[in-house]
């Protein structure tokens, strides 16, 4: 068993993943680690050096000397606020090809575990449950339509300003979703025995209740 408690919650981008685990971890008062951005960050700072994001040593000597930080709701790299730069689905695509080595993904697991601090930790991503916390009581696994998911980050990119056309979102939802399930390590699964919650019709709240749930059967609190 992991000493800290830890609750991981993986699935594609636009299940509601995100906005989940950062309620969740709310409610229960722990912390939160949006482990995507951890791979986005890296694939801005490879591409800002120029570093080819199929070249998997250069990257992990990046990744094992990326100077990143989580400051509030602030992502900082080499301490500049790159919140709204890595959230682009350039910065998707980009983050999902870096995440497609292995050595790249060695170099930040103890990164990623070292969150694991008291008094719990909520974990977003997409090998949380699988990989890089298997011993976690609680796993959930999000799922949704594809449609649906590129509807949601359709509506979320233009909220935030951001000039999208939704066919071109679907189709990098596509490819990114092919990647991240057919790479060689660590790929998207469901992990065993995780809650598997398919999202399409279902709003926030109702899909916080049925995780919380899960996690009251096992932390009463
Ligand atoms: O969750 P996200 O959309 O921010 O993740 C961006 C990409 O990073 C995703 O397409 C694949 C990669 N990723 C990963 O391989 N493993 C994780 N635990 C989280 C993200």
């Amino acid at each position: 068993m992991t000493a800290v408690p830890v609750v991981t919650i993986d699935g594609p981008s636009g299940t509601g993943k995100g906005t989940i685990a950062e309620l969740l971890a709310k409610r229960l008062g722990w912390h939160c680690l949006d482990s995507g951005a951890l791979y986005r960050a890296l694939g801005l700072a490879a591409q800002r050096r120029g570093i080819d994001l199929d070249a998997a040593e250069p990257l992990a000597r990046l990744a094992a000397g990326l100077r990143l930080e989580f400051r509030d709701a602030r992502v900082l790299l080499d301490g500049a606020d790159v919140s709204a730069l890595i959230r682009t689905e350039t910065a998707g695509g980009a983050a999902s090809r870096v995440a497609a080595h292995a050595a790249v993904r060695e170099v930040l697991l103890d990164w990623q575990r070292a969150a694991a601090c008291p008094p719990g930790l909520v974990a977003d991503g997409r090998d949380m449950g699988s990989v890089v916390f298997p011993d976690a009581p609680v796993k959930v696994f999000l799922t949704a339509s594809p449609e649906e998911r590129a509807a949601r980050r359709y509506k979320q990119l233009k909220d935030k300003g951001m000039d999208v056309s939704l066919p071109a979102l679907v189709a990098e939802i596509e490819a990114r979703d092919a990647r991240d399930r057919g790479r060689a390590v660590a790929p998207l699964v469901a992990p065993r025995g995780a809650l598997v919650v398919d999202t399409t019709s279902l709003a926030i709240p109702e899909v916080l209740d049925r995780v919380l749930a899960a996690v009251r059967r096992v932390f009463p609190g």
